[in-house]
């Protein structure tokens, strides 16, 4: 049985005390869940604020992104080590705007992935297509290679702290979520690609997240497929209450 995680990812949205304000209603609503593994993260700078408001609740804490080394002459970078010192337990790896925008590419992702597994973090590492690549049927092509790419050479022991994100690019905060059958297809094809690199034992295990408009209204009909094991929720994570429904989904 793979414990499902919700994760919520704040992008560049709150402030410290925004941050803090938001997990502590978080903290409240869902207070008497279990069965789920709840995860925020905020921006660097309410890393620390937001772990104290945690400490406790059983709500764990993630990075957006880290730095392959732990430390050096490296202006401007975060190490997983300093993460994991912050707090947090989590780090995500790879999203689709880093990509776009800040150059990550899959052999950046693999180093920073096995940096945070040195560092002792869970490294949520994501993966997707864009329209024009499911438009010319590239959707399978791409994700193999990303797979391959980032997580190449890393030890099947260290499988346990890799999370991954399955986030189709067009449906991120554009309000088209893939269909059920839509994500299950691309869902599967991961776990097979997996099983194929580490054996069939790890594919089991390894919990594969679904992101792109999750929504309270979607997350349900998401979840009841076979490899569906969590969510990577952006926009809907903002609010407490939408962020909370998402995370008691099976209520
Ligand atoms: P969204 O973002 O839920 O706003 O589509 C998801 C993500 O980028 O992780």
């Amino acid at each position: 049985m793979r414990t499902p995680v919700i994760a919520g990812n704040w992008k560049l949205f709150k402030t410290i005390n925004e941050a803090t304000a938001l997990v502590k209603e978080l903290k409240s609503l869902v207070a008497g869940t279990s069965g789920v593994e709840i995860v925020v993260a905020p921006v660097f700078t309410a890393l620390s604020s937001v772990a104290d408001e945690i400490a406790g609740s059983g709500i764990l804490l993630a990075a957006q992104d880290c730095f392959w080394e732990e430390e050096g002459a490296f202006t401007g970078e975060v190490s997983p080590g300093m993460l994991k010192d912050a707090g947090c337990s989590y780090v995500i790896i790879g999203h689709s705007e880093r990509r776009q925008y800040f150059n990550e590419t899959n052999g950046t992702v693999n180093k920073k992935a096995k940096a945070a597994i040195a560092a002792g973090l869970t490294a949520i590492v994501c993966v997707g297509e864009t329209l024009a690549e499911r438009e010319s049927d590239k959707t399978f092509t791409v994700i193999e290679s990303q797979i391959m790419g980032c997580l190449a050479g890393l030890p099947a022991e260290s499988l346990k702290q890799i999370v991954v994100a399955y986030e189709p690019v067009w449906a991120i905060g554009t309000g088209k979520t893939a269909s059920e059958a839509q994500a299950q297809e691309v869902h599967a094809f991961i776990r097979e690609l997996v099983e194929k690199l580490f054996g069939k034992p790890h594919a089991e295990a390894m919990r594969i997240l679904y992101g792109g408009s999750v929504k309270p209204e979607n997350v349900k009909g998401l979840m009841s497929q076979a490899d569906i094991d969590g969510a990577l929720v952006g926009g809907a994570s903002l609010k407490a209450d939408s962020f909370a429904a998402i995370v008691n989904f099976m209520a």
